[in-house]
């Protein structure tokens, strides 16, 4: 496992993390061993949202805590807020009570990381800036950081903000690329140099903050992963070459793309499968060539102009 800085004040954190979005509708005894398989492969990192399972993926992850109080030392926890019942909402009041929530179902007394969840376009820096301020004196939450946010919504709420931003956690796997699209694109005419994120993921690397992949095999918003699926036949049949090549599977390959971007990445995967936990680890010791990064990117249909 390969480990990065997400915060000087936190320990360092591996570069695949699990996300926990569908851990709600698991048992207790499979949370448990989701944690301790990802431990045993040298993962330390886990991403969850308040709105996760409605709340039951932290509940459900703060009663292994509570049962195992000797897991909290080893891992790092991040969690989420910002989306209210069908609106964004970073009022102070929201972000402090929904971090005493999150705590709650945690049943932890600090999270290493806060992200903003999605941008709310009325908020008031200086709301965040109290918010921030208040959990961060308080012992609450260690570092801070956003979500779906691009470089100028970042810089905004940077401007105003004692606490260097530490990462963005954005959508990004081979078959979803607007992040990388508009980079290769410019000035192309073509659709995919369309600006959708104002460069950010230069911005990131610039800044040095982190970029935080979510949904690392799936196409559109959840509408399934591209592994053995049959509308990305090129992408699978170049994925199992190198699959075969590396000696592990396709996923595994799928991730390694991720984290070949030049920049400090964290792959966040959402499988609740073990051994698929197993396949995730082994993507931080593959360094794919540059062709054959180029290569993925184009058997996903992209062309380079
Ligand atoms: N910031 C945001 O706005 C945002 C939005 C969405 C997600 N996230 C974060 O990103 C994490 C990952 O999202 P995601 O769950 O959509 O990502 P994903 O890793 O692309 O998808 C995971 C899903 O794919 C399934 N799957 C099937 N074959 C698989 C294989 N070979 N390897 C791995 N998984 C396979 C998994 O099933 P099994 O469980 O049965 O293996 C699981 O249902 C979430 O848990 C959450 O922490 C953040």
């Amino acid at each position: 496992m390969k480990y990065i800085t997400l915060a000087e004040n936190i320990k360092d954190t591996s570069v695949i993390g699990i996300g926990c979005m569908r851990i709600g509708s698991k048992e207790k005894k499979e949370v448990e061993e989701i944690i301790r398989t990802a431990l045993d492969c040298g993962i330390n990192f886990f991403d969850h949202a308040d709105i996760y399972g409605r709340g039951r993926s932290e509940e459900l992850f703060g009663q292994v805590l509570k049962e195992n109080p000797e897991l909290r030392e080893k891992i790092v926890i991040q969690s989420k807020c910002g989306i209210n019942m069908g609106m964004y909402d970073f009022s102070k009041e929201h972000i402090i009570n929904s971090v005493n929530g999150i705590l709650e179902r945690l049943n932890t007394d600090h999270l290493d990381s806060l992200l903003l969840h999605r941008p709310d376009v009325l908020m008031e820096p200086q709301q965040v800036k109290e918010a921030f301020s208040e959990l961060y004196e308080s012992g609450k939450v260690k570092s801070f950081g956003v979500s779906n946010m691009n470089r100028f919504q970042m810089e905004l709420l940077q401007n105003c903000l004692p606490y260097r931003l530490t990462a963005n956690q954005l959508q990004l796997s081979l078959a979803h690329t607007p992040l990388i699209d508009e980079g290769i694109n410019v000035n192309t005419g073509w659709d995919n140099g369309i600006v959708r994120t104002s460069g950010t993921l230069e911005y990131l690397r610039l800044k040095d903050i982190v970029l935080q992949t979510w949904s690392p095999l799936q196409y559109g918003m959840f509408q399934g992963i591209f592994i053995d699926n049959e509308n990305y036949s090129e992408l699978n049949n170049q994925l199992q070459i190198l699959a075969d090549q590396y000696g592990v599977t396709k996923d595994t390959i799928a991730y390694s793309w991720l984290l070949r971007l030049p920049q400090k990445v964290q792959v966040i995967t959402g499988t609740t499968t073990p051994a698929r936990i197993v396949n995730a680890a082994k993507a931080a010791d593959i360094e794919l060539t540059a062709r054959q990064w180029y290569d993925l990117y184009k058997a996903a249909g992209n062309r380079l102009p």
